[in-house]
């Protein structure tokens, strides 16, 4: 059976066969037979907007791999920067490689002076942790401006690792400066994860006590957070990114989009929701409101996951050892309360809405000695390098810029009419 669908245009009759590639039907095929139209979706919920080898998803199976490798096996047993690796430069790293990368990002870890005293101290004492962040990433860019080279492969090799490597001492400044702490400066004697959790935790000139457990709950977590093919931060760097704008604007404009409650925001408002509903016996009230609109159920539902999202189970299961470490978090039984009422309700049921990576990662931040405004700045950082992979490999396929059509739906053409007749 030939892999292809015929087109027909019945206001003329005429006819054109089309091939079905990978999925996709290419738009380019139709324009001959239907010039000037459009097809009309909004959230591009049916649109391939990209070509990409980088992250493939399976939303009815619940499949994840990145450049082929599932979530499940990466998860535990590579670390964060192997993965950061795999995505930006295509292949995980051999041993002499890791070693060469790590020593690139540890010497690109340290930000500039100034950063910290003119940037940082210019915000307000209650500016949000993604505040801070989104603007302090758009201001590298005025620290940089080779980096508007982007059509420079070795330029955009050595950005991409600036901003991997600077995005915790940015992020864990943020929060120090809104806490009133000294900053710390990165140490080139931990890992990458560790330098993270001493840059925010370390406390007088003692050496920063990193527990074994919590670094790998953390560092899993970047790998679990670190690309997710075309979500709607990745298609805002890879929309911005085709403008030819600096690497810097573009990862704030992705990190911008990130900031929304829908996305990656939803982390930080599972925790005000949990925090909200406040007890057990309060879960079936506020079900009934979910299920009467007045509420979302947030890390709940997906636009591509119509089954549990394999993230969000890795993260439950880390949730336990984590809490080994630090104690359960009271609001952990009201989280399973509504995963366990919304797996059995047709509400949920019918619309195939499961947890995702949010519904669960928060209660972990917070156990960890995260403030609530932290958490999707830690999404921030494990996103990163997927994002950067994206730019790269938009700029690599020499990508037009993004520029959508749309159905105008406003006035038709009428004169302008002069002050008095308004
Ligand atoms: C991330 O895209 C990615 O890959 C994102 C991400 C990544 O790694 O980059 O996976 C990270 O952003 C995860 C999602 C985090 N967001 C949340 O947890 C916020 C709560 N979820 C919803 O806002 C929603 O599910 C979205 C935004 C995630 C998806 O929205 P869609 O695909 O546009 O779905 P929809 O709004 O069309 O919902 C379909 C139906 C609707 O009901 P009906 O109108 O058919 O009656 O499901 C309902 C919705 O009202 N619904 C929910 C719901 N999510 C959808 N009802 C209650 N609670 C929810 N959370």
């Amino acid at each position: 059976m030939a892999e292809t669908i015929t087109i027909t245009d019945n206001r003329t009759g005429e006819s054109i066969e089309v091939p079905l590639v990978d999925g996709t039907v290419d738009a380019k095929a139709w324009r001959g037979l239907l010039p000037g139209i459009w097809f009309d979706d909004p959230s591009f919920s049916a649109t391939s907007g990209a070509d990409s080898a980088i992250t493939f998803l399976d939303g009815d199976a619940g499949l994840l791999r990145y450049r082929g490798y599932p979530i499940e096996q990466l998860a535990g047993s590579t670390s964060f920067l192997e993965v950061a690796h795999l995505l930006v430069r295509g292949e995980l790293p051999n041993g002499p490689q890791l070693k060469a990368w790590k020593s690139e990002i540890s010497e690109a870890a340290p930000i500039h002076e100034n950063f910290h005293k003119r940037i940082l101290e210019g915000f307000r004492d209650d500016a949000h942790a993604m505040g801070v962040l989104v603007s302090s990433i758009a201001a590298m860019s005025t620290f940089w401006p080779d980096s508007k080279n982007i059509e420079d492969p070795d330029q955009r090799r050595y950005e991409i690792v600036r901003l991997i490597a600077k995005m915790p001492t940015v992020a864990a400044s943020a929060y120090r400066r809104s806490e009133g702490l000294p900053y710390v400066l990165p140490d080139p004697d931990l890992d990458y994860t560790s330098n993270f959790l001493a840059m925010m935790f370390k406390t007088g000139d003692a050496p920063y006590v990193v527990d074994p457990i919590l670094r790998d709950a953390m560092d899993m977590l970047f790998v679990l957070h670190a690309d997710h093919e075309q979500n709607c931060s990745t298609t805002t760097a890879r929309v911005v990114g085709s403008a030819h704008a600096d690497p810097y604007v573009t990862v704030s404009a992705a990190a911008s989009a990130l900031y929304g409650p829908r996305h990656g925001g939803a982390n930080e408002a599972v925790l005000r929701m949990l925090t909200q509903i406040g007890k057990y016996e309060n879960v079936d009230a506020f079900m009934d409101g979910v299920k009467a609109g007045d509420q979302k159920l947030m890390g709940f539902g997906h636009r591509v996951y119509k089954n549990y999202d394999p993230r969000a189970r890795i993260v439950k299961d880390t949730a336990h050892r984590v809490f080994d470490v630090t104690g359960t978090n009271p609001l952990l039984d009201i989280a399973l309360k509504l995963e366990e009422v919304a797996l059995a309700d047709p509400y949920f049921i019918d619309r195939k809405l499961y947890p995702n990576v949010d519904f669960y990662s928060g209660l972990i931040y917070q156990s960890m000695g995260f403030p609530v405004e932290m958490f999707t700045v830690l999404f921030t950082i494990g996103r990163t390098p997927g994002w950067l992979a994206h730019w790269d490999e938009m700029l690599t396929q020499n990508s037009r810029i993004a520029r959508p059509r749309q159905r105008y739906t406003g006035p038709a053409d009428r004169d302008v009419p002069t002050i008095d007749e308004r």
